[in-house]
């Protein structure tokens, strides 16, 4: 049937309105998100991009500079924090290596159609202290040394280094336990001032991670309301009401800054939000919650006691990363605002006016057929079953079974089945990776329980992305007008 020409210019006319509402998804001034990729399956980069575009997100953190990564924001112009991974520090204390990378991964992106890049991250969270100092002496002379490379290749205006800190750097004294009474830990607070100094005197900021899942994490006395934005008993500093964790860590970092004399400098939240399992704390609820308090503030301009009006802050993180160490917690594999496949977990609002609804995901992902590995019932020999369900949670992700996770409720069965096919998945569903000494057997039937989700993994090839729906409107829209 063909369309007559009124109807046709009327769809014209809609399709028109449709490319002007998605130009006008604006999120939080200053909100970016992290991009990391420690993932057995990766989604393409460019279909990563695509995700950010489409929900309006125009900041992006990444922990490396992969080439893959980079040739995707090509062109995009989302503001780019690139970064030096800690064991590239050491490479970094040599001045020739850090203009090397400079050139490579910095300059080389830098023309027009190129990569938006705003910051260099040199290292993350070095001074950890689970790292026991192994970075404390390389990081300043990196820092240094990739900021001088920037300057010298005449970039250092626009773009500036800086050290992802983790909170840890700083506390307030036992005997006043208040954020008035900030300081830098004392056992690396010679090389805090050298650092803030040398930022100081290149404009860079100060960029901190704050996570206040990990002051209620471990810490059955922590007041579970501070961790987040609503209904907390305010404490109180110095006449100041303190609500939240968020703040009051923020604020002790402001005056450790003032006590070394920069209680001006410029401060990026590089990483802050909510992990969804692996933890009893950790599920779609509070993580709902946090956001939904965080957000609003944000683009209220609310600030801090000490720090009133704008922050720049990244959330940690874009996407679920199953390859993650989980040294930290079972959580560390969760914390995405999007599954592993880039698909939305929950309402959100990314504009910060309390509309939450689901982002929109990844499009065209591609995933492997629809397989599971279970656990055989009628296996006879018992015996290998623990070395087996062990041996296929060393290699792929089982933390959704622990207690408080979401897989947690199931039978003993049910445990071996997951922990089975979390392998079989990882290993792109080869026949061989579902035999476990005859205790194992593919189904095509969907094996999910309640709030346990046994996957199905993307197909690692699925780089085909096809046009997105704002792509589409705007090829509609030229043919039209054409
Ligand atoms: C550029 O960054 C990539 C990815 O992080 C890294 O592997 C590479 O060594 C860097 N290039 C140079 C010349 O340092
Ligand atoms: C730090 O020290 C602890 C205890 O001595 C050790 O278990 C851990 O592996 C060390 N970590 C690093 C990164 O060296
Ligand atoms: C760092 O340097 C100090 C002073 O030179 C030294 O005492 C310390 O052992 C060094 N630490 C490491 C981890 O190399
Ligand atoms: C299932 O596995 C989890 C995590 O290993 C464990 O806590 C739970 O007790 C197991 N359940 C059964 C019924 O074996
Ligand atoms: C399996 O079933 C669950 C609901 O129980 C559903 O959410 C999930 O999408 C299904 N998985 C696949 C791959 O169809």
């Amino acid at each position: 049937m063909r369309t007559s020409g009124v109807l046709r210019r009327n769809m014209c006319l809609w399709r028109f309105v449709l490319v002007i509402c998605l130009c006008y998804v604006v999120v939080v001034d200053g909100l970016g998100v992290n991009w990391g990729t420690m993932a057995t399956h990766k989604l393409p980069p460019k279909a990563v991009v695509q995700m950010l575009k489409d929900n309006g997100i125009k900041k992006v953190k990444l922990f490396d500079a992969d080439s893959s990564t980079m040739s995707a924001l090509a062109g995009s112009d989302i503001e780019v924090m690139i970064a030096i991974p800690n064991d590239q520090l050491a490479a970094m204390n040599d001045y020739d290596r850090a203009k090397q990378w400079v050139n490579r991964n910095v300059t080389s992106y830098n023309f027009n159609g190129g990569v938006n890049i705003k910051y260099v991250a040199v290292g993350n969270e070095p001074f950890l202290s689970s790292y026991n100092g192994s970075f404390i002496n390389i990081t300043l002379p990196a820092l240094q040394n990739i900021q001088n490379a920037l300057n010298e290749a005449g970039v250092g205006d626009s773009i500036k280094a800086t050290v992802p800190l983790n909170a840890d750097v700083y506390n307030s004294p036992v005997s006043n336990p208040v954020p008035s009474a900030g300081q830098f830990r004392s056992d690396i607070s010679g090389i805090m001032t050298q650092i803030v100094d040398f930022l100081s005197k290149n404009n860079a900021p100060f960029t901190v991670n704050i996570y206040p899942f990990l002051s209620l994490y471990g810490n059955d006395n922590f007041p579970v309301n501070y961790a987040f934005f609503d209904g907390a008993t305010p404490i109180v500093d110095n006449g100041i009401q303190y609500t939240n964790v968020f703040d009051a860590n923020f604020d002790t970092l402001v005056s450790a800054l003032k006590s070394v004399g920069h209680g001006d400098m410029t401060i990026l939240v590089g990483e802050v939000g909510w992990p969804t399992d692996g933890d009893k704390n950790a599920n779609i609820g509070n993580a709902y919650r946090f956001y939904n308090g965080l957000l609003p503030r944000l683009a209220a301009n609310t600030g801090t006691p000490l720090r009133p009006g704008y922050i720049e802050v990244y959330l940690f993180s874009l996407i679920d990363e199953d390859a993650k160490s989980i040294a930290p917690g079972s959580f560390e594999r969760h914390w995405g605002i999007f599954r592993y496949d880039g698909q939305p977990k929950f309402g959100i609002d990314l504009t910060g006016q309390g509309q939450n609804k689901l982002l929109i995901g990844a499009q065209n992902v591609q995933y492997l057929s629809q397989r599971w590995c279970m656990f055989n019932p009628n296996a006879k020999d018992l015996s290998k079953l623990a070395d087996n369900i062990n041996y296929a949670c060393t290699f792929s992700d089982c933390t959704s079974l622990g207690y408080g996770s979401s897989c947690n409720g199931l039978d003993a069965n049910g445990n071996a089945s997951y922990a089975f096919n979390m392998y079989y998945q990882v290993q792109n569903q080869n026949d061989l990776a579902c035999n476990f000494q005859g205790l194992a057997m593919v189904t095509t039937q969907n094996l999910s329980t309640g709030s346990c989700d046994f996957m199905i993994q993307i197909a690692s090839s699925s780089s085909s992305l096809g046009p997105s729906l704002l792509g589409l409107a705007i090829l509609t829209l030229l043919t039209l007008l054409l």
